[in-house]
């Protein structure tokens, strides 16, 4: 047990450091510090610092890691540079929190920033995936550092509540099903696999993927004491915004040009005891973001909605009226009914998935969202790529196993 705060350092200034930095601030009963944030932009990352009194600026990555004061470094830069910031924090001996996913596939060692995925062999990404997993995973273990795996639906407390009734009524999950889609990323990064690793699949469908296998694991552990893994997936992918009807229509509500990616999947999960998880996502449905989980139990029923959810219901005849305030991720008007979100960063799960980090990391245990989920969910997703491409369900056992 550590007898001083938790100090963390941030590694990233964009969307995901802003919102891990507000949801600091609403941890409670850890005793913790933000002491230090680097950023590729200084003056983001400069901004960042002010608003939210961070002590020390670094100008990259290196810098930060060479802090000895640093206990923990919470990575929120793109997916790319995940696993070699978690290989360098763990050389160090640095704690780490890693955003989803894991990492990924993003071009043969040598490519050059024009290399396209169309035509690739998903096989060979997901041997790549799967050596990455493995020197992570073999990194960590060396090191003794604990990782966190910022898969915030673990801790949203829809899911939360969801997982205690199955616990409760002793369940055993049949089927689980899910989808994060929303009306299209706008981040630039994301149009091609040189520098997202994937599309909808990896971007979006990583986090009902990775509350679907949490919830199995969950099942297994309270149950035989040890998770319950996937054994086989089949999915399908999509460019649904390439339909020639649409490409045709003049306005457009919904993000349009992706390359390489595609902006639609399917993907079916078949577990170690025989049940099944059917996970959706896209980034062509309009009307606000779409988050959710329903589990199919032997003895409960439960759906957690995240987003949206009816706590609270607002109409306006014009949206102009609720210029000021913001309602919900992704909304493309305010105007009719819509479902504004309370409080977004809780009902996501952000700040409670953060106290754990910090509780996991000062009291030496591991957190709920872990490693092993990390693994699993960047395994599963390159499979369905492999599945998508080559129409044919694959074994991911072999890929967990190696
Ligand atoms: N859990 C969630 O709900 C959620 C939501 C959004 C994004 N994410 C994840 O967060 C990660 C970052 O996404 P984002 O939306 O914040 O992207 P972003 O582009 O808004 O921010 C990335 C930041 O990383 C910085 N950066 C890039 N290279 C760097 C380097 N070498 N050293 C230091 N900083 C560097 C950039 O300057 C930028 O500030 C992604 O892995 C994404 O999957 C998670």
């Amino acid at each position: 047990m550590t007898t001083r705060p938790v100090r963390i350092g941030i590694i990233g200034a964009g969307f995901s450091a802003h919102f891990h930095l507000a949801s600091y601030r609403k941890v409670y009963g850890e005793a913790f510090e933000v002491a230090a944030i680097a950023g590729r932009d200084p003056a983001k990352a400069a901004a960042l610092a002010a608003q939210f009194g961070i002590p020390r600026q670094y100008a990259s990555a290196d810098e930060l890691l060479a802090d000895p004061a640093i206990d923990i470094v919470d990575l929120c830069v793109p997916n790319n540079l995940h696993v070699p910031l978690v290989l360098q924090a763990a050389e160090r001996g640095k704690h780490v929190i890693c955003e989803k996913p894991l990492g990924g596939f993003f071009g043969p060692d040598g490519a050059g920033a024009d290399w396209t995925a169309d035509g690739y062999s998903r096989a060979a990404m997901l041997d790549a995936v799967t050596e990455q997993t493995r020197a992570v995973e073999e990194a960590v273990a060396r090191a003794g550092i604990t990782f966190c795996y910022a898969e915030n639906w673990v801790y949203a407390p829809p899911i939360v509540k969801l997982n205690r009734l199955m616990a409760a009524s002793g369940s055993t999950l049949l089927r689980i099903q899910g989808e994060e889609s929303h009306s299209g990323s706008h981040a630039a990064y994301s149009r091609r696999w040189r520098t997202a690793g994937g599309g909808s699949l990896l971007r979006l469908c990583a986090h009902p993927i990775g509350a679907a296998l949490h919830l199995k694991h969950e099942e297994g552990r309270r149950r035989d004491g040890k998770p319950i893994r996937p054994v086989s997936v089949s999915a399908q992918v999509a460019k649904l915004t390439a339909i020639p009807s649409f490409e045709a229509e003049a306005r457009k509500h919904i993000v349009t040009g992706w390359e390489d990616v595609e902006d639609w999947a399917t993907i079916t999960l078949a577990f170690e005891d025989g049940s099944v998880a059917q996970l959706t996502s896209t980034d062509t449905r309009m009307g606000g973001i779409r988050n959710y989980i329903a589990a199919h139990g032997s003895k409960a029923v439960v759906t957690a909605n995240i987003n949206p959810n009816t706590t609270c219901q607002a109409y306006t005849p014009d949206g102009a009226y609720f210029d000021s305030e913001y309602l919900v991720e992704k909304t493309e008007t305010k105007e009719g009914w819509s479902f504004p979100a309370p409080d977004e960063d809780m009902v996501t799960g952000y700040p409670d998935e953060l106290r754990d980090f910090i509780g996991a990391v000062a009291n030496n245990r591991a957190p709920r969202s872990d490693l092993l989920l990390a693994m699993d969910v960047m395994l599963v997703i390159y499979a369905g790529y492999l599945s998508a491409a080559e129409r044919r369900v694959v074994d991911v056992l072999p890929y967990l196993q190696r």
